[in-house]
């Protein structure tokens, strides 16, 4: 049986109560840690850069998981991996070929790190197809990325279940994340369609974080 992680978002982390926060999903069931990172160009809002993510390296346990919301990847990527990144994942839209992302993928081994590959609603999961094989991770989204608390598009879920089929077919070793209105109710449709790990923003720090994460690892 596949295994669950959750990614808490700290996009909706309360920054006036960081330490406590930290310490908290430091006892939690979350094994990652979502950085939503953001340009204002690729997304219309502007967040974290990498010394920020030195800080959750040095306060917090998880597996740092890095969403690179920007329009050069290649530029700001090792920054991150020296800040402390595990997985850095991209946007399949700031390329225009193949080869490029192949490339990237590659350069990202070379540094040590996972490498992950996201897409916006309106791109076509197809279109990934012949990448899944140098993936490690494929982040969908699952609202319009830049903000959080927008609600699920559950349409999505067809992607879900495409890269499911293709993954358990060729037997590839990439998981399946999503990113975007994850509830109780919208991260049980996304397991039963096949995603391996959970990004959850604001219904994970808007209450008790603990059960909140809770309520979402025991799906599977
Ligand atoms: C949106 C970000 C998400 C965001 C999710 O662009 O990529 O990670 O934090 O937030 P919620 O879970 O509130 O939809
Ligand atoms: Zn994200």
């Amino acid at each position: 049986m596949r295994k669950l992680e959750i990614a808490p978002s700290v996009l909706s982390l309360n920054y006036a109560k960081f330490n406590e926060q930290c310490e908290i999903l430091n006892q939690s069931e979350a094994n990652w840690l979502h950085f939503d990172v953001m340009d204002g160009h690729f997304v219309p809002n502007l967040t974290f850069g990498p010394d920020l993510l030195k800080g959750f390296k040095q306060t917090c346990r998880q597996i740092m998981d890095v969403h690179l919301m920007v329009e050069e990847p290649t530029l700001f990527a090792k920054r991150f991996i020296e800040a402390g990144a595990d997985i850095i994942t991209f946007h399949y839209e700031v390329f225009n070929e193949t080869s490029k992302m192949i490339d990237f993928i590659k350069e990202l081994h070379d540094l040590g790190v996972k490498a992950g590959i996201s897409m916006k609603p309106n791109t076509r999961v197809e279109k990934l197809d012949e990448l899944l094989p140098y993936l490690d991770l494929v982040l969908i989204m699952s609202v319009e990325p830049g903000f959080g608390g927008q609600s699920f598009m559950a349409d999505m879920l067809k992607k879900v279940t495409h890269l499911r089929q293709i993954i358990d077919k060729k037997k590839l070793d990439c998981v399946i994340e999503i990113d975007g209105g994850i509830n109780a109710e919208t991260a049980k449709l996304a397991v039963e369609s096949g995603v391996d790990v959970l990004v959850a923003g604001s219904y994970v720090f808007n209450g008790n974080i603990i059960e909140n994460i809770a309520s979402l690892k025991c799906l599977k």
